[in-house]
């Protein structure tokens, strides 16, 4: 028999693979609690609007109610030939209260409703990943302010360049996820509109209140544009990519966290249960969570792009092309929280082998930049200064020595340094000298 939906216009029954293969009901179920949210909304507004009697509604919202219920209880019979979530749900209500349960449907197209349901879900999810989000910010101020006074080598092109402490380091990547939240925040205002009452694209006939509608679901205002409300994608898309930079920064993290495992860093030590050991080499540790996580950009990066082809070339409104939408968003949402919950379990446990850090920060030379400016502050033009340097820094490895370890007297063969010299180029000095708004002193 032809769709119960649609059937009027129908000689035959959807081709059996073909109900299938335009279904979404396998991944857009996730999306009922909105779905019922925004159809409660709807029915309320329609009632406002003589659509729906006062009994009407009460039968309307308690259906509803009730097939959440059911669903929670997973007792929901999911029927693919109902093709997705909206339907499901519509049937069921009809099913279980008759006549008012095809009323609900009154002013609406499935078109806007699938844009408000994605909105409202993400939008929930965006609360979630905001406090994630925050969360591991307060680990890293936690263990930065541990980690404080613990000296290590800051380094460019991967070379030992200056000292610096680990809780300077550790405010560096908090100031990643402090823009990361912040376009999160963006995002989440700008999607905040509600497409309802757009219906299938030009708006409908009936008497509705769409600011009603959009008040009730926490929305800041109905959409301005029928065509746009049903064919806007820019949310999702904006969403994934706001989230591949949340992911590139953990990679980045985690890249450096996989470095300083290694035995040629040897700077932290992360818990044992962030890391898994080998089948075959007895003596392994390797740090499992951040290498996934550095893997797991690709997909997120990979969603992103995915969602930028998909809306590519899409002629307005409407297009069933859109139903692609919620796969790549569904996967880049898992994909964040699960990213932000290791990093936020896993950061305030690091440990620091502050010796090694310390060790590494007095190989490479990582002072010379400190003996140049202080024979500037003795008066040398910066460019001699550096050159000055230069050669003492020639002379320190051909004889194997650090500018730390050379007496006064070899120092003296380079340019005119004195006593004070030696505390100037302290670890602790160089890192504390550089004081000022965002150095790596100013903690
Ligand atoms: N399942 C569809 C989607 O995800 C819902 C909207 C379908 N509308 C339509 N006219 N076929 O986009």
């Amino acid at each position: 028999k032809a769709n119960q939906q649609w059937g009027g216009r129908f000689s035959e029954a959807v081709d059996e693979f073909v109900a299938r293969f335009t279904a979404s009901i396998d991944f857009d179920k996730r999306l009922y609690r909105h779905d019922i949210q925004g159809s409660m909304a709807h029915a309320r507004m329609l009632h406002k609007a003589d659509i729906l009697t006062e009994e009407e509604l009460g039968s309307i919202l308690n259906g509803l109610q009730d097939i959440k219920e059911e669903i929670e209880r997973g007792e929901f019979e999911w029927s693919v030939a109902l093709e997705d979530i909206h339907m499901n749900i519509e049937a069921r209500l009809t099913e279980k209260i008759g006549i008012a349960g095809k009323k609900l449907h009154t002013g609406r197209s499935r078109n806007d409703q699938v844009a408000t349901d994605i909105r409202l879900w993400l939008r929930d999810e965006i609360d979630h990943i905001l406090a994630e989000l925050e969360r591991l910010q307060d680990g890293l101020t936690e263990l930065s302010v541990k980690e404080n006074k613990t000296i290590m080598p800051g380094f460019t092109h991967l070379q030992v360049a200056q000292p610096i402490t680990f809780g300077h380091h550790l405010r560096a990547w908090r100031e990643m996820l402090v823009r990361d939240h912040s376009r999160m925040v963006d995002c989440r205002k700008r999607m905040n509109q509600c497409p309802l009452g757009a219906a299938a694209l030009a708006g409908t006939t009936y008497p509705i209140d769409r600011n009603y509608t959009a008040e009730q679901l926490g929305f800041d205002a109905p959409t301005a544009n029928s065509l746009d409300s049903v064919s806007d994608r820019d949310f999702a898309i904006e969403f994934c990519s706001a989230s591949a930079l949340i992911l590139t920064h953990l990679s980045r993290m985690s890249e450096e966290l996989v470095l300083w495992t290694s035995q040629q860093f040897d700077f932290i030590e992360l818990p044992d249960r962030f890391c898994t050991g080998s089948s075959i080499m007895p003596q392994k540790k390797n740090p499992d969570v951040p290498e996934l996580v550095r893997g797991k950009t690709g997909r997120v990066n990979g969603h992103l792009i995915g969602l930028l082809t998909l809306m590519k070339s899409q002629p307005l409104a409407y297009n069933k092309d859109n139903q692609e939408d919620k796969e790549p968003l569904f996967d880049t949402v898992d994909t964040v929280k699960d990213c932000l919950r290791a990093f936020a379990d896993m950061v305030p446990h690091i440990k620091s082998k502050s010796e090694n850090m310390r060790a590494a920060a007095k190989t490479g030379f990582a002072t010379a930049t400190d003996l140049a400016d202080y024979l500037v502050k003795k008066g040398l033009p910066f460019r001699e200064a550096h050159e000055v340097v230069g050669k003492a820094v020639a002379y320190g490895l051909d004889c194997g020595k650090d500018l730390s370890e050379m007496t006064i007297e070899e120092l003296q063969q380079f340019g005119a340094v004195e006593e004070d010299v030696l505390e100037a180029l302290s670890l602790e000095s160089c890192v504390e000298a550089r004081n000022h708004i965002g150095g790596a002193g100013e903690g």
